[in-house]
């Protein structure tokens, strides 16, 4: 048994009933991989290979077509602020230079903590709730500075609290 299959056990079973077959499941296994380690590495690679009977070659193709996985490494919170028109329209793009400013680091940088990396992306069909981000692709809507601190709070503390086993 592999480190994905002993630590997120319940969430893989789950996943595989939904599907006649397991190689079916590769890219809900991919985004647990990425979960796990930050981003899609080989260790991620090799595992959901061998959760989803697949060639790891198979799964690294798949991971390697896909925006929404990333071969290289991420902060634990991946931030991925829409600026496309309509979210433009609604100040997103400021917002977007503002998060930058605030997380000090430049688009699509991680900062010196590890926790957070943020970029910008183009329509997430949230179009009408912006400015609008995906963190770790759950959304985060109608945002503004006050709110957005809070959260970055939250985030903050919730790392502390897995750091230190709390969670
Ligand atoms: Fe931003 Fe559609 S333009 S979610």
């Amino acid at each position: 048994m592999n480190n994905l299959q002993k630590k997120y056990a319940e969430r893989i079973s789950t996943t595989l009933a939904k599907y006649p077959d397991k190689r079916s499941a590769v890219m809900p296994m991919l985004y647990i991989a990425q979960e796990e380690y930050g981003h899609v590495n080989a260790e991620g690679i090799a595992q959901v290979a061998e959760i989803c009977d697949m060639d790891p070659t198979q799964v690294k193709s798949i991971a390697g077509f896909y925006t929404m996985y990333s071969e290289k490494p991420k902060g634990k919170y991946w931030l991925q602020v829409c600026v496309d028109l309509p979210c433009a329209l609604r100040g997103a793009d400021e917002f977007h230079h503002w998060l930058l400013d605030e997380l000090g680091i430049e688009e699509g940088g991680t900062t010196a903590d590890g926790l957070f990396t943020a970029e910008h992306v183009m329509c997430l069909a949230a179009c009408d709730k912006a400015p609008m981000l995906q963190c770790n692709f759950h959304f985060e809507e109608n945002l503004d500075k006050e709110k957005m601190r809070a959260k970055l709070k939250a985030w903050r503390a919730e790392a502390l609290a897995a750091k230190n086993g709390k969670k």
